[in-house]
């Protein structure tokens, strides 16, 4: 039985320590060019590989991101169980990112990065952060630990989902009346969906107009969801204050893009949160451990609702 690691090979070097001492019966191994793909029941991989029907007894497929739009569900034998990455070094990443934009927003960041810029010195009224409501898109792994991160700062906190939750401390909403009611007290925006087929351009035009005039946005999910064009005119119009936007579309974003200039953008090259190798590999030993004794894994992906 083996474990197939297709990534870097130093984040593959803690893995292969962390599986050697909790699980020595299973191969680890990080060369698929000489490996046995009979023996290939576990493959961690970022993208499915043009050959992933050769391991024709494969029973895991995780992904070594939270993500799993990158792969093509069809293309996956449907007795292939996917998992996307749910472990505490990417929810830690994803906490810090998210309160540093969070807060950049509320103290007016951009604006002073412009007067920089322009060699002004002028204060700007500055809003209590028990006044600034901050409304977060899905309340997954990510978001849920985010919104514990940002209530000691005490933001009025919301939330958006699917399916109904009930979260301390944070106002839950869920369906399409909910989406409205959230985004009509929203003063900062935090986009945490993934990328299915109903997120694709989901903030769009028509969203960005049911915020609060002078609303902020965080974009950390997938470039796909946003009309970047959609953003900036709003941005331009004085409909939006500013925004931090970590991920965009395509990736890299191409020189001379708008967004690289903005005055009222803050942009960073999708690093808001990395999957860390230790705790990743951790998780990942618990999974395999869990669907050996036919427990429930974590992170399985639903492939009817794509996340
Ligand atoms: P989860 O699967 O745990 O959570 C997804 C959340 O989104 C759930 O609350 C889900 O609702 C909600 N959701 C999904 N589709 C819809 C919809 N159509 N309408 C309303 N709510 C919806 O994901 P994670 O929290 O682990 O990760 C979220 C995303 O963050 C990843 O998919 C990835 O795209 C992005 N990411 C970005 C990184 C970066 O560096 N920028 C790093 C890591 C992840 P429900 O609870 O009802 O199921
Ligand atoms: C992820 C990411 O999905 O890095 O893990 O975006």
């Amino acid at each position: 039985m083996t474990f197939l690691f297709n990534s870097d090979a130093k984040r593959g070097a803690i893995f292969a320590e962390a599986f050697a001492k909790a699980l020595p019966d299973i191969a680890f191994t990080m060369d698929a060019a000489s490996v046995n793909p009979n023996t290939v029941r576990y493959l961690i991989t970022w993208t499915a590989p043009t050959d992933l029907s050769r391991y024709r007894n494969l029973e895991i497929l995780f992904s070594i991101g939270a993500g799993v739009d990158q792969f093509d569900l069809a293309s996956i034998p449907n007795h292939v169980k996917l998992v996307r990455m749910v472990e505490d070094g990417i929810a830690r990443m994803m906490q810090e990112y998210v309160l540093l934009a969070a807060l950049a927003l509320h103290r007016n960041i951009p604006a002073y990065l412009e007067q920089q810029r322009q060699g002004v010195w002028s204060p700007i009224a500055q809003m209590q952060a028990d006044r600034r409501r901050i409304g977060v898109l899905g309340l997954g792994t990510l978001a849920q630990a985010v919104l514990e991160r940002l209530k000691p700062i005490g933001f009025p906190l919301a939330g958006w989902s699917r399916s109904p939750r009930d979260l301390e401390g944070v106002t839950c909403h869920h369906g399409e009346a909910g989406l409205e009611a959230m985004l009509a007290t929203t003063d900062i925006l935090v986009c945490l969906l993934p990328l299915t087929d109903e997120t694709r351009g989901f903030l769009n035009a028509d969203l960005l107009a049911k915020l609060p005039t002078g609303a902020a946005l965080v974009h950390v999910g997938r470039g796909p969801q946003l009309d970047q064009a959609a953003l900036i005119d709003a941005l331009d119009r004085g409909r939006l204050g500013a925004a931090m936007i970590d991920v965009t579309d395509p990736e890299p974003l191409p020189a001379g893009h708008d967004l690289w200039s903005h005055p009222k953008i803050i942009l960073t090259p999708h690093i808001a949160s990395v999957t860390q190798p230790e705790t990743a590999a951790r998780a990942v030993i618990d999974n395999i451990k869990r669907h050996l004794a036919g427990e429930e894994i974590i992170g399985l992906v639903d492939r009817m609702r794509g996340y």
